[in-house]
């Protein structure tokens, strides 16, 4: 990825923060069986995590990288829960620092890792991991294909990868491709079969390519309460300014994520 690419979506999550704490961390959507389900949203975005894991098909001691990990949350519950070790990359630098401290606390040090690459450039040797996980992270991609690649040279033959993807479900105007560009979003594809032939040209068997949009949908309304529910503490601790700042650009995006933008989950394997 260009170093502009890199420095403007590393600067991205270096602004957001400490703010992550009003998510638990947890920098991708929610899951809800359906509209009756009641899961409050901190465990909907658990729970996403676990659908992630189980479509991984994990096994202990096996080594699984996480790309895209932001502060680590997954990558945390994913060694809690399948025993497995798993190595995380951001272009956050404040993310690695926040991750690392994460793990710590955990208890997770040296099980779990968190380095600062390029997810189009991987530090790895071939044939070094079990399975990946490309989670809400592809859709910054300036070269989904060249990121996809990488995780397949760094898989070994039969190793596993899920990676999801927002989709546009309606057509969007220009405004709305900058809303989505700032927020480090920049081609969404049309139809879950971009995704699909997306992977098959990187090398990948898709196992599973499923539209998951209506069991994702509510996390932005729920986010808002949550916003809403914590914007004075936020502002008392973080400053009105930024607070402010992030209001306005978080409520533009997740609008029109809410209206225009679907969710794609995709399982894969390295052919052996
Ligand atoms: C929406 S967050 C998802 C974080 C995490 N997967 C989660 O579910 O909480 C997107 C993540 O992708 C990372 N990312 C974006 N471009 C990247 C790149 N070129 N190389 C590595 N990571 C990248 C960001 O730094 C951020 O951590």
């Amino acid at each position: 990825m260009s170093e502009q690419v890199i420095d403007q979506v590393g600067d991205y999550y270096d602004d957001i923060g400490e703010l992550v704490e009003l998510v638990g961390g947890n920098l991708h959507v929610g899951y809800w069986d359906s509209d009756a389900d009641q899961t409050p949203f901190l465990e909907a975005m658990h729970r996403l995590t676990h659908e992630v894991g189980s479509r991984l098909a994990l096994r202990r001691g096996e080594r699984v990288l996480d790309v895209g990990c932001g502060v680590g949350e997954p990558a945390v519950r994913l060694a809690q829960r399948y025993g497995v070790s798993v190595t995380g990359i951001t272009v956050s630098r404040w993310q690695v620092a926040e991750a690392n401290r994460r793990v710590v606390s955990a208890g997770l040090r040296g099980r779990v890792t968190v380095e600062y690459a390029d997810a189009a450039e991987q530090p790895f040797p071939d044939d070094t991991f079990d399975a990946a996980l490309v989670f809400d992270a592809l859709p910054s991609a300036e070269d989904k294909p060249r990121w996809l690649r990488e995780v397949h040279r760094v898989l070994r033959p039969g190793g596993r990868l899920v990676f999801t993807e927002y989709p546009r479900v309606a057509d969007l105007t220009d405004d709305e491709r900058g809303v989505l560009a700032m927020n480090t979003i920049h081609t969404p594809p049309a139809a879950l079969d971009d995704s699909v032939d997306l992977a098959r040209a990187t090398g990948f068997e898709v196992v599973a390519a499923e539209d998951l949009t209506r069991q994702v949908r509510r996390t932005y309304d729920e986010f808002f309460v949550a916003l809403a529910d914590q914007r004075d503490a936020l502002a008392a601790e973080y400053g009105e300014e930024r607070i402010a700042m992030f209001t306005t650009g978080i409520t533009a995006m997740f609008s029109l994520c809410r209206d225009k933008i679907g969710y794609h989950v995709l399982t894969c394997v390295v052919p052996d």
